[in-house]
Protein backbone atom coordinates (compact mmCIF):
# COMPACT_ATOMS: atom_id res chain seq x y z
CA UNK A 1 0.00 0.00 0.00
CA UNK A 2 1.15 3.70 -1.04
CA UNK A 3 1.19 6.19 2.37
CA UNK A 4 1.42 9.98 1.88
CA UNK A 5 3.57 10.18 4.44
CA UNK A 6 6.22 7.08 2.37
CA UNK A 7 5.24 9.25 -1.09
CA UNK A 8 6.61 11.88 0.38
CA UNK A 9 9.89 10.60 1.94
CA UNK A 10 10.51 8.82 -1.57
CA UNK A 11 9.91 11.50 -3.40
CA UNK A 12 12.42 13.88 -1.77
CA UNK A 13 15.00 11.35 -2.31
CA UNK A 14 14.25 10.81 -6.36
CA UNK A 15 14.90 14.64 -6.80
CA UNK A 16 18.56 14.94 -6.98
CA UNK A 17 18.15 11.84 -9.97
CA UNK A 18 14.73 11.83 -10.64
CA UNK A 19 15.54 13.95 -14.29
CA UNK A 20 18.67 11.56 -14.89
CA UNK A 21 16.65 8.76 -14.38
CA UNK A 22 13.44 9.21 -15.81
CA UNK A 23 13.21 11.84 -18.29
CA UNK A 24 14.15 9.73 -21.14
CA UNK A 25 11.13 7.83 -20.59
CA UNK A 26 8.42 10.24 -19.41
CA UNK A 27 9.23 13.45 -21.53
CA UNK A 28 8.44 11.91 -25.16
CA UNK A 29 5.00 10.97 -24.01
CA UNK A 30 4.56 14.36 -22.19
CA UNK A 31 5.34 15.93 -25.21
CA UNK A 32 2.90 13.48 -27.06
CA UNK A 33 0.12 14.37 -24.69
CA UNK A 34 0.40 18.26 -24.46
CA UNK A 35 1.04 18.52 -28.46
CA UNK A 36 -2.09 16.62 -29.14
CA UNK A 37 -4.16 18.38 -26.22
CA UNK A 38 -5.21 21.34 -28.21
CA UNK A 39 -4.32 23.99 -25.72
CA UNK A 40 -6.10 27.14 -26.61
CA UNK A 41 -4.73 30.44 -26.06
CA UNK A 42 -5.62 31.49 -22.46
CA UNK A 43 -6.88 27.95 -20.97
CA UNK A 44 -5.83 27.46 -17.70
CA UNK A 45 -4.03 23.95 -17.41
CA UNK A 46 -3.78 21.89 -14.30
CA UNK A 47 -0.87 19.81 -14.13
CA UNK A 48 -1.47 17.38 -10.97
CA UNK A 49 1.80 16.11 -9.73
CA UNK A 50 3.83 17.72 -11.58
CA UNK A 51 7.10 16.60 -9.91
CA UNK A 52 10.02 18.34 -10.57
CA UNK A 53 8.44 20.01 -14.00
CA UNK A 54 9.77 17.94 -16.80
CA UNK A 55 6.73 18.67 -18.65
CA UNK A 56 6.75 22.34 -17.74
CA UNK A 57 9.00 23.56 -21.15
CA UNK A 58 6.02 21.68 -23.15
CA UNK A 59 3.14 24.15 -22.17
CA UNK A 60 2.81 27.23 -24.91
CA UNK A 61 3.57 30.23 -23.35
CA UNK A 62 0.01 31.64 -24.33
CA UNK A 63 -1.81 29.21 -21.57
CA UNK A 64 -1.82 29.77 -17.93
CA UNK A 65 -0.03 26.50 -16.20
CA UNK A 66 -0.57 25.81 -12.53
CA UNK A 67 1.11 22.74 -11.41
CA UNK A 68 0.90 21.25 -7.98
CA UNK A 69 2.57 18.53 -6.13
CA UNK A 70 2.86 17.04 -2.89
CA UNK A 71 6.27 16.93 -2.44
CA UNK A 72 8.50 20.13 -1.82
CA UNK A 73 11.77 18.88 -2.92
CA UNK A 74 10.16 17.70 -6.08
CA UNK A 75 8.21 21.47 -6.53
CA UNK A 76 12.06 22.99 -5.34
CA UNK A 77 13.39 21.46 -9.11
CA UNK A 78 10.45 22.64 -10.81
CA UNK A 79 10.70 26.19 -9.39
CA UNK A 80 14.13 25.69 -10.57
CA UNK A 81 12.78 25.31 -14.07
CA UNK A 82 10.26 27.90 -14.27
CA UNK A 83 13.23 30.50 -12.90
CA UNK A 84 15.91 29.35 -15.24
CA UNK A 85 13.50 29.99 -18.65
CA UNK A 86 11.26 32.71 -16.83
CA UNK A 87 8.31 30.78 -17.50
CA UNK A 88 5.98 33.83 -16.60
CA UNK A 89 2.85 31.63 -17.66
CA UNK A 90 3.49 28.47 -14.36
CA UNK A 91 2.80 28.99 -10.80
CA UNK A 92 3.46 25.85 -8.23
CA UNK A 93 1.33 24.77 -5.28
CA UNK A 94 2.16 22.57 -2.69
CA UNK A 95 -0.84 20.48 -2.76
CA UNK A 96 -2.09 16.93 -1.82
CA UNK A 97 -4.25 16.44 -5.57
CA UNK A 98 -7.00 14.03 -3.55
CA UNK A 99 -8.15 17.47 -1.97
CA UNK A 100 -7.27 20.09 -4.69
CA UNK A 101 -7.23 23.70 -2.84
CA UNK A 102 -9.07 25.32 -6.53
CA UNK A 103 -12.93 25.85 -7.29
CA UNK A 104 -15.15 23.97 -9.56
CA UNK A 105 -14.49 24.31 -13.10
CA UNK A 106 -11.36 26.46 -12.82
CA UNK A 107 -9.66 24.74 -15.59
CA UNK A 108 -9.56 23.92 -19.46
CA UNK A 109 -7.60 20.84 -19.25
CA UNK A 110 -6.21 18.81 -15.93
CA UNK A 111 -3.46 16.54 -16.81
CA UNK A 112 -1.44 13.55 -14.69
CA UNK A 113 1.67 12.42 -16.00
CA UNK A 114 2.97 9.10 -14.31
CA UNK A 115 1.24 10.28 -10.86
CA UNK A 116 -2.57 8.19 -10.63
CA UNK A 117 -0.09 4.79 -9.63
CA UNK A 118 1.56 6.75 -7.49
CA UNK A 119 -1.34 8.22 -5.31
CA UNK A 120 -3.13 6.28 -2.39
CA UNK A 121 -6.56 7.02 -3.56
CA UNK A 122 -6.42 7.18 -7.49
CA UNK A 123 -10.44 7.46 -7.67
CA UNK A 124 -10.50 10.43 -5.02
CA UNK A 125 -8.20 12.28 -7.38
CA UNK A 126 -9.75 11.71 -10.25
CA UNK A 127 -12.69 13.43 -8.81
CA UNK A 128 -11.06 16.27 -8.03
CA UNK A 129 -9.59 16.13 -11.42
CA UNK A 130 -13.42 16.47 -12.77
CA UNK A 131 -14.38 18.93 -10.06
CA UNK A 132 -11.86 21.46 -10.51
CA UNK A 133 -11.92 21.14 -14.33
CA UNK A 134 -14.97 22.57 -16.63
CA UNK A 135 -17.76 20.83 -17.62
CA UNK A 136 -16.50 20.70 -21.24
CA UNK A 137 -12.93 20.53 -20.21
CA UNK A 138 -10.86 17.38 -20.68
CA UNK A 139 -9.02 14.99 -18.48
CA UNK A 140 -5.58 13.58 -19.45
CA UNK A 141 -3.88 10.56 -17.61
CA UNK A 142 -0.31 8.70 -18.91
CA UNK A 143 0.52 6.24 -16.73
CA UNK A 144 1.38 2.62 -16.16
CA UNK A 145 -1.89 0.11 -15.94
CA UNK A 146 -2.03 -3.54 -15.23
CA UNK A 147 -1.37 -5.51 -18.14
CA UNK A 148 -4.56 -7.36 -19.99
CA UNK A 149 -1.89 -10.26 -20.38
CA UNK A 150 -3.01 -12.82 -17.56
CA UNK A 151 0.41 -13.90 -17.32
CA UNK A 152 2.29 -10.58 -17.15
CA UNK A 153 -1.14 -9.18 -14.76
CA UNK A 154 0.16 -12.11 -12.01
CA UNK A 155 3.64 -10.92 -12.12
CA UNK A 156 2.51 -7.49 -11.45
CA UNK A 157 0.56 -8.62 -8.37
CA UNK A 158 3.50 -10.18 -7.32
CA UNK A 159 6.02 -7.82 -7.68
CA UNK A 160 3.46 -5.20 -6.75
CA UNK A 161 4.75 -4.94 -2.82
CA UNK A 162 8.47 -4.08 -4.06
CA UNK A 163 6.95 -1.28 -6.68
CA UNK A 164 5.26 -0.15 -3.47
CA UNK A 165 8.46 0.64 -1.72
CA UNK A 166 10.13 2.76 -4.31
CA UNK A 167 7.13 4.34 -5.22
CA UNK A 168 4.21 3.62 -7.51
CA UNK A 169 2.26 0.34 -7.52
CA UNK A 170 1.91 -1.82 -10.75
CA UNK A 171 -1.13 -3.32 -10.16
CA UNK A 172 -3.58 -0.54 -11.54
CA UNK A 173 -6.56 -1.86 -13.85
CA UNK A 174 -7.40 0.81 -15.67
CA UNK A 175 -10.88 -1.01 -15.92
CA UNK A 176 -11.18 -0.82 -12.89
CA UNK A 177 -10.61 2.65 -12.58
CA UNK A 178 -12.75 3.43 -15.62
CA UNK A 179 -15.59 1.60 -13.71
CA UNK A 180 -14.92 3.46 -10.32
CA UNK A 181 -13.90 6.70 -10.86
CA UNK A 182 -16.52 7.05 -13.83
CA UNK A 183 -14.50 8.12 -16.41
CA UNK A 184 -16.17 8.60 -20.14
CA UNK A 185 -12.87 7.63 -22.51
CA UNK A 186 -12.28 9.08 -25.48
CA UNK A 187 -9.32 7.60 -26.49
CA UNK A 188 -6.72 5.03 -24.63
CA UNK A 189 -3.92 3.86 -26.28
CA UNK A 190 -0.29 3.66 -26.15
CA UNK A 191 2.46 5.23 -27.94
CA UNK A 192 4.36 1.57 -29.08
CA UNK A 193 3.05 -1.83 -29.16
CA UNK A 194 4.78 -2.92 -26.36
CA UNK A 195 5.21 0.10 -24.30
CA UNK A 196 4.44 0.31 -20.49
CA UNK A 197 2.55 3.63 -20.50
CA UNK A 198 -0.75 4.42 -21.58
CA UNK A 199 -2.57 7.36 -22.29
CA UNK A 200 -5.85 8.07 -21.85
CA UNK A 201 -7.76 11.06 -23.03
CA UNK A 202 -11.42 11.73 -21.11
CA UNK A 203 -14.14 13.67 -21.41
CA UNK A 204 -15.27 15.90 -18.06
CA UNK A 205 -18.53 13.57 -17.63
CA UNK A 206 -19.43 15.02 -13.78
CA UNK A 207 -22.86 15.93 -12.73
CA UNK A 208 -24.05 19.24 -14.05
C1 LIG B 1 6.45 9.65 -10.89
S1 LIG B 1 6.33 11.31 -10.37
C2 LIG B 1 5.65 12.10 -11.83
C3 LIG B 1 6.01 13.57 -11.88
C4 LIG B 1 5.62 14.27 -13.17
N1 LIG B 1 4.19 14.26 -13.37
C5 LIG B 1 6.31 13.67 -14.35
O1 LIG B 1 5.62 13.22 -15.29
O2 LIG B 1 7.55 13.67 -14.37
C6 LIG B 1 4.95 11.30 -9.28
C7 LIG B 1 4.73 12.63 -8.59
O3 LIG B 1 3.46 12.60 -7.94
C8 LIG B 1 3.60 13.31 -6.73
N2 LIG B 1 2.51 12.91 -5.85
C9 LIG B 1 2.31 11.72 -5.27
N3 LIG B 1 1.18 11.72 -4.54
C10 LIG B 1 0.64 12.95 -4.68
C11 LIG B 1 -0.52 13.58 -4.16
N4 LIG B 1 -1.40 12.93 -3.38
N5 LIG B 1 -0.74 14.86 -4.49
C12 LIG B 1 0.11 15.54 -5.29
N6 LIG B 1 1.23 15.00 -5.82
C13 LIG B 1 1.48 13.72 -5.50
C14 LIG B 1 4.97 12.90 -6.22
O4 LIG B 1 5.45 13.78 -5.23
C15 LIG B 1 5.77 12.94 -7.52
O5 LIG B 1 6.31 14.21 -7.74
Amino acid sequence: MLHTDSIKKIYAGYSNVYDAIFKQFFYPRQKHVINSMGIMPGNRVLDVGVGTGLSLPLYPRYCKVTGVDLSVEMLEKARKKINKYRFHHISLREMDASNLEFDDNTFDHVIATFVISVVPDPVKVISEMKRVCKKAGKIVIVNHFQSDNKFIAKIEEYINPICCKIGWRSDLSLDDLIRNANLEIDQEYKLKKFDLWKVVFAANNKPC
